[in-house]
Order: structure tokens, then C-alpha cells, then sequence
């Protein structure tokens, strides 16, 4: 058993109630490799940004759980290397599926968990975040569970508005299970196709698709019920053009690749929306300058001169994102 205060990482308890007063959110970003690690810690930490460290099942399994543990542990000490002398960064498990997962990251040193019970049945779901609650809460470990169904493209737009969050079943969902944030489904998902072309409308100056607008009157029917409760945002890659451009320029395929507009979140982020969840958008990134990269100079073959551009073009995303996005620059408690 390892304690996240022994590896300098912390909860999410304060910097929550900080963001929720302050009218911005925390990023949390998910990583799976050395250069979105970097490129993550050098932003936060060159802006003063509290981060959420985001490890899903597939990282787990991509990297291995206990290099990514000391990875994040890493972290902390680059960030002080980097002149941050009081970091706050989170070590969190992205969807936890079961219980036992939750607890192997409890116990190795995570600092927050998600437990996802969002597909099972209302009781089921309450049941299962309930019981990673009273175990995480020995440990001082945050929870966030999920009420709602994130729409994904296949689905009809008719049945994506059935799997938003009921506002109705949020005060029975956080008492009864303890959970410390709750992700909702107000019309976001996961990945880079988030609607169809058919469900946008066309921006006359530009050409490009704009997708409708976010469910705010859920949101806000949900902040009445919880006034002051933290609130989650997973599938909030705003998927920019520039880098699906470059992407289909050197090579790749994404036909219509669409993300959640930046205005809408930063709206969102003045909210009771405290964490807002990107990994697609580093994804597009790093795909974007290691293809042109490649393309360029085709007689490279060092990796680090491919992925040293990739964890460039990520740094500049992570920090427009905190800065333009969330707001969340300069909000460390300390910040010398
Ligand atoms: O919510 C999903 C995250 O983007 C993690 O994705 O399961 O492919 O690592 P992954
Ligand atoms: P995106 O696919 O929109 O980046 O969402 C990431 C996410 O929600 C991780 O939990
Ligand atoms: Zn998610």
C-alpha cells in the first residue's frame, strides 16, 4: 500500500471548491506515453495550473500500471525542476470499471478514481460507486462517478436526448453514494467524430460544420439540484481543424472529424463544471506533427525527431487549452 501523499501527488478536494468559487475548471488530461507526460507538466507548470493527471484501462494496459504510477510520481518532481515549487497535480484512473480496479489504484497510489457505472441500472450503479466510495475514503482517495449515458455518434439524436443526465436523480445518486464529483451527459462523447454532418449547420464565413449547441438547460437544472457540487465533463476535445487539416494533408483519412466548440466549454468551465476532460485533442496533436514530420524529412528514423515535434505541438494545445479554455492558469494555491 502506498500513499499518494507520500509521492507529493494530492486529492481533488481543494482545488475543486477553489475552481467552482473561481468560475473555471482543471484540466484533465490523459496520458499514455513520456511525451504527453512532458508535455502536460511542462504547461501546467510553466502556467501555475493545478492538473489532473488522467490513466484510463487502456493506458494500464498500453504502458504498464506501475510505470505509469512512478511516471506521474516523476511528474511532481519535474514540475519542481521546472521552477513550480508547490505543484498540485492528481494521479486519476479514467472509467474505472470495477471495484477492483479502483482499489489496485488506491492502493498503489492513485489519488482520485472514477468508478463508471454509467451503462449498469440506477441501483447497480449507486450500489457499485457507493462501495469504491467507502473504500477510497479510508485512503483520502477523491471519487467521481457518473449519472448519464455520453451519446455517441451511432446513436440517433432522439436517443441521445434520453441519455442525458436525469436532473431528477442526482440527489439520490451523490447521497447515497458519498461520490465527490459527478460526470454528466449533456450532449458530449468520446473521441474524434462527436456528431454527424447531418446534425450541424454550416458557419456561412467559414465553411465548416458547427455542431448544436450543449444541453445548458440540463446543466443548469443539475446545478440547482446540487448547487455547489463538482461537476465532470468527459468528451470535451474541441477536435481543431488545424490539426485534422495537417492530418489529411500528409496522408491520413479523418473525414468529418468533429469536436465540442471551444466557446461552449469555456462557458461551461465558468460553471459548476470544475474538470474537463481532453485526450483526443493530444491524440490529433501528436498524429498531426509526427505525420508531417515524416513526410518532410523521410530519411528520419531517431524517433526523438519526430516525437520531439509531437511534444511541441502538444504543449502549445495543453497551454491554449488552460489559458483560452479553462482558465485555470495562475490558480495553484501557492504560486511561487
Ligand atoms: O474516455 C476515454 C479516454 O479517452 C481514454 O481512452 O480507453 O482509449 O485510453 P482509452
Ligand atoms: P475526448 O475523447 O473528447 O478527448 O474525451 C476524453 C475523455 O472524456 C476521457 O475520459
Ligand atoms: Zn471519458
Amino acid at each position: 500500500m502506498v500513499s499518494y501523499k507520500e509521492l507529493g501527488l494530492v486529492n481533488t478536494k481543494e482545488m475543486f471548491a477553489r475552481a467552482i468559487n473561481g468560475g473555471y475548471a482543471i484540466p484533465a488530461f490523459n496520458f499514455n506515453n513520456l511525451e504527453q507526460l512532458q508535455a502536460i507538466i511542462k504547461a501546467s507548470s510553466d502556467l501555475r495550473s493545478p492538473v489532473i493527471l488522467q490513466v484510463s484501462k487502456g493506458a494500464r494496459n498500453y504502458a504498464n500500471s506501475t510505470l505509469l504510477r512512478y511516471m506521474a510520481q516523476g511528474a511532481v518532481e519535474y514540475a519542481k525542476e521546472l521552477g513550480c515549487k508547490h505543484p498540485e497535480i492528481v494521479l486519476h484512473l479514467d472509467h474505472g470499471d470495477s471495484f477492483e480496479l479502483c482499489k489496485d489504484c488506491v492502493d498503489m497510489g492513485f489519488s482520485s478514481v472514477m468508478i463508471d457505472g454509467s451503462s449498469l441500472p440506477y441501483d447497480e450503479n449507486v450500489a457499485l460507486t457507493a462501495k469504491v466510495v467507502e473504500y477510497a475514503h479510508k485512503y483520502d482517495v477523491t471519487v467521481e462517478g457518473e449519472l448519464g449515458v455520453l451519446a455517441g455518434v451511432e446513436d440517433e439524436v432522439a436517443s441521445e436526448v434520453s441519455h442525458y443526465t436525469k436532473p431528477e436523480e442526482v440527489i439520490d445518486f451523490t447521497s447515497k453514494t458519498g461520490c465527490d464529483s459527478l460526470a454528466i451527459s449533456i450532449g458530449t462523447s468520446h473521441g474524434a467524430y462527436k456528431f454527424k454532418p447531418e446534425q450541424c449547420t454550416v458557419d456561412p464565413k467559414t465553411g465548416r460544420l458547427v455542431p448544436p449547441p450543449l444541453a445548458f438547460d440540463v446543466l443548469d437544472a443539475i446545478m440547482e439540484k446540487l448547487p455547489g457540487f463538482p461537476i465532470v465533463l468527459h468528451g470535451s476535445s474541441s477536435v481543431p481543424q488545424e490539426y485534422v487539416d495537417m492530418i489529411n494533408q500528409y496522408g491520413g483519412k479523418l473525414p468529418n472529424a468533429i469536436g465540442i466548440p471551444e466557446d461552449q466549454l469555456r462557458k461551461a468551465a465558468k460553471s459548476a463544471v470544475c474538470k474537463i476532460n481532453i485526450d483526443s485533442d493530444s491524440r490529433l496533436a501528436f498524429t498531426a506533427a509526427v505525420r508531417k514530420t515524416l513526410v518532410e524529412k523521410p530519411a528520419e528514423f531517431d524517433p526523438r525527431k519526430f516525437c520531439g515535434p509531437a511534444r511541441d505541438l502538444m504543449t502549445e494545445m495543453y497551454r491554449h487549452k488552460i489559458i483560452d479554455v479553462l482558465g485555470s492558469d495562475n490558480k495553484l494555491a501557492q504560486l511561487d
